[in-house]
């Protein structure tokens, strides 16, 4: 039986609230066994921990290729900020009430050691479209393949998973002036029915193209779980993926910002900018429970 934690791939949530914590002294051992012994019943709970907490906490062993978020300067001027964070906690269901609840009393039981350093709500916009209007997900691995590409398989750290949690923000007025077929050039897809562009039709520089890539003759799989968020005056995507290899996200993103050999970039880049980034990790739900206290 797997040891993952089940809220990495429960799906079709109408509400989700992302929070991410500063952990200036990162402890042994966090104040969390309340948390831990109850379990969230009104949706779904992913704890990960970021780099120093990996390294500092007594009953985990950080798994191999653990590390932070670096910066990425990109080409035309396009980058991704650094903004490494220690504790992150995705909550996600259907009621917004009892996550709400959930997200104060993480507040609280961290309040001695931690402090809010991101939150962000985000929702299921229409039948699970990104707020450019297309659909995200698409081309998520499906099935068995979900956990191939999202939790790590050997050891103790089988089930545990990579993250990057990246809030992008949309320029939608920008966007929104394309005419749809060019935004289907952009996305690499169509609109209506998220059908992927073939042959000539395909450009080299859509989004599709940039991240439907591979490695050493296998293709780079993560688990995309993102959602769209913010306010009107902040609309975008909390992208949120797994990987059982920290080294995928790394490789989708040079790519996507031109600096994985042909200097080429992702035209989407143009239409929104990532303004967080970090990387956790989500170890298995029995170890999490010994590392919350539980
Ligand atoms: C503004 C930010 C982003 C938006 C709006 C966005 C949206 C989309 C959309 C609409 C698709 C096509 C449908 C689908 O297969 O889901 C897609 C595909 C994909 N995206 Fe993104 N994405 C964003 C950022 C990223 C980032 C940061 C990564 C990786 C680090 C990424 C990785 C992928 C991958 C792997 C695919 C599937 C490619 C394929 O195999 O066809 N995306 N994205």
């Amino acid at each position: 039986m797997s040891r993952h934690q089940p809220g990495v791939f429960a799906e079709d949530s109408s509400h989700h609230i992302f929070l991410e914590f500063a952990v200036p002294d990162p402890p042994a051992h966090l104040p969390c066994g309340t948390l831990a012994s109850r379990p969230l019943a009104a949706g779904s709970e992913v704890v990960a921990f970021g780099p120093d907490l990996v390294a500092g906490l007594a009953d985990l062993h950080p798994p191999q290729g653990s590390r932070g978020f670096s910066a990425i300067e990109g080409v035309d001027g396009f980058t991704a900020p650094a903004t490494q964070h220690d504790l992150f906690v995705w909550l996600h269901g259907e009621a917004r009430d009892e996550l709400f609840a959930r997200a104060l009393a993480w507040g609280d039981a961290l309040s001695r050691v931690a402090t809010i350093a991101r939150e962000d709500h985000g929702f299921r916009f229409r039948d699970s479209r990104d707020l450019t209007g297309f659909v995200d997900g698409t081309a998520n691995p499906k099935a068995d393949a979900r956990l191939d590409a999202a939790l790590l398989s050997d050891g103790e750290h089988a089930g545990g998973s990579f993250v990057l949690a990246q809030r992008w923000v949309h320029d939608l007025t920008g966007f929104g002036a394309l005419a749809d077929q060019d935004q289907e050039r952009v996305i690499g897809r169509t609109k209506p029915d998220s059908v992927e562009l073939t042959g000539d039709a395909m450009p080299k520089d859509s989004h599709v193209s940039r991240t439907d890539i591979a490695r050493d003759g296998q293709a780079v799989k993560i688990l995309r779980r993102s959602a769209p968020a913010g306010g009107i005056r902040d609309a975008g995507l909390y992208f949120l993926a797994f990987s059982a290899d920290l080294d995928r996200f790394d490789w989708l993103l040079q790519s996507m910002f031109g600096v994985s050999g042909d200097g080429r970039r992702d035209r989407l880049l143009g239409y929104s900018r990532p303004v967080s980034g970090s990387y956790f990790y989500a170890p298995p739900l029995d170890t999490l429970r010994v590392c919350l206290g539980g």
